[in-house]
């Protein structure tokens, strides 16, 4: 097997501010550990030494099957590219062995649901060209005026709530998911059971911290989840509208047959869980880096069109993926560094988004950052996430609606991440604010 690539060990000490662990076991523990990623300083003081001295570096934590860490942005983008080397589907996203043993023992297989982001071609290619059209920009502006009403809906919310609120609990959660319900064509009265669907099945990515009673919950909501996504299917089915639900629920599969339950359930799935907390995580923490920064505030008070701009800084900030695997199906190489047929590569997105060989300054908040658009919060290459226009639109339109209604905006209280591997971002922010 591979060795480490650490070049001085156990020189890890890295930041001015965050003491790192000095043995390799320690470290590799922190890599994996859902607390380093609910702490920004930690996370990048860990990813910061990786880029310098260890790009690709073989990470072994004590109940993980072993990978490589691949830290650079340039290293990310060439493994994302090569989609006939490095695969999706053997292994997607962190978790324990014994996590991957209970998925063995309940599925037969190594996850719970078949999905775009799980897949390598040839099924990726054509489960993906059924709903591009959909999300591409041309058709998402079609979407614009209706989300706007909900922008407005969320920012009379926050009028009616005072001059106070909790933005990521009670405002940035909701409005994505609300989008999302929009594409798919969901009734308002299903907002609560989305909700809990999209939740769970982030949470359980989380699966270090999953009982196995929850792992039975988790199964009874996908159940439940089915359901919902049957009468969805036969009612499009029967009654095509212009949503996303019925270009999927009418899908063929290559060979012309229809579509299978199970693949149009893990359709509408991927789409509600991957365009809800990652959403509602880069908006609160673009609003907080909006008031630790008020210059950055007033250069978009001053000239609103920056908003887009503004929008690609505050997913490069927040990064709210914080990895994806891929797994080599033959041997390679990666920034120097022997790849064997079969190991498994993390790809550390939020890293790759504060490398100084593409960012300057990376650690500093820019609404009008010049290429910030070379980010890699969306991925890259075949796998470039589906949603990324109805991301930016939404967020452009819920910012232009808050900074026309409100002003004076600032911190309430302590602002707090959530503890997960995977997808993880903001849990509180408690705001001020002043109605104009
Ligand atoms: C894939 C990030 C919003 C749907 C991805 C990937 C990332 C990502 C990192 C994996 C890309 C890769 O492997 O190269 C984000 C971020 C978002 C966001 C940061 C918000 C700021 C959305 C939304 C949707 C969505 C709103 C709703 C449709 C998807 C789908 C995939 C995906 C379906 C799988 C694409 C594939 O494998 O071909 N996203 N996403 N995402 N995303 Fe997003």
């Amino acid at each position: 097997m591979a060795t480490a690539a650490l070049s001085r060990e156990p020189q890890i000490g890295v930041t001015a501010h965050v003491p790192l662990p000095t043995d390799k076991a320690a470290f590799d523990a922190a890599i994996v550990d859902p607390d380093s990623y609910a702490n920004e300083e930690r996370y990048h003081a860990i990813f910061k030494y990786l880029r310098e001295e260890a790009p690709v570096y073989w990470c072994e934590p004590e109940g993980y099957r072993p990978f490589w860490t691949v830290s650079r942005h340039a290293d990310i983008r060439r493994v994302e590219l090569d989609n006939e080397t490095f695969l999706n589907d053997p292994r997607l996203t962190l978790a324990t062995i014994a996590d991957e043993e209970r998925i063995m023992a309940l599925t037969g297989g190594n996850k719970l649901t078949r999905n775009l982001v799980s897949m390598d071609n040839p099924d990726h290619k054509h489960f993906r060209a059924m709903t591009q059209g959909y999300f591409s920009p041309k058709h998402m502006k079609q979407l614009e005026e209706d989300i706007r009403a909900l922008a407005r809906d969320s920012v009379e919310h926050m009028a009616a709530l005072g001059d106070r609120c909790d933005f990521a609990a009670e405002v940035a959660i909701w409005f994505p998911l609300r989008v999302i319900m929009l594409t798919l064509g969901a009734p308002r009265e299903d907002e609560q059971f989305l909700m809990k669907i999209t939740q769970e099945v982030f949470g359980a990515q989380d699966f270090d911290h999953m009982r196995p009673e929850e792992m039975g919950g988790l199964f009874a909501t996908i159940a439940e989840f089915n359901a919902w996504c049957d009468r969805i299917t036969a009612d499009r089915k029967a009654n095509p509208r212009e949503d996303v639900s019925t270009i999927i629920a009418n899908a063929t599969l290559t060979d012309g047959s229809p579509m299978g339950n199970m693949e149009a359930m893990s359709y509408y799935l991927i789409i509600a869980a991957a365009g809800h907390d990652t959403t509602s995580s880069s908006t609160s923490a673009g609003l907080l880096e909006l008031i630790r920064n008020p210059a950055e505030m007033q250069k978009l008070r001053d000239d609103p069109s920056l908003l887009p701009n503004a929008v690609e800084e505050m997913i490069r900030w927040a990064s709210p993926v914080k990895h994806f695997f891929r797994t080599a199906a033959k041997d390679a190489e990666v920034g120097g560094v022997p790849i064997k047929a079969g190991d498994g590569l993390v790809m550390a997105y939020p890293s790759a988004n504060r490398d100084t060989a593409v960012f300057d300054d990376p650690f500093t908040f820019r609404v009008d950052r010049a290429n910030v658009r070379q980010h890699l919060a969306f991925g890259y290459g075949p796998h470039l996430c589906l949603g990324q226009h109805l991301a930016k639109l939404e967020m452009r339109i819920l910012f232009e609606e808050l900074l026309a209604r409100f002003d004076d905006f600032e911190l309430a209280g302590d602002p707090s991440w959530t503890r997960a591997s995977f997808v993880s971002g903001m849990k509180h922010l408690p705001i001020r604010y002043r109605a104009k």
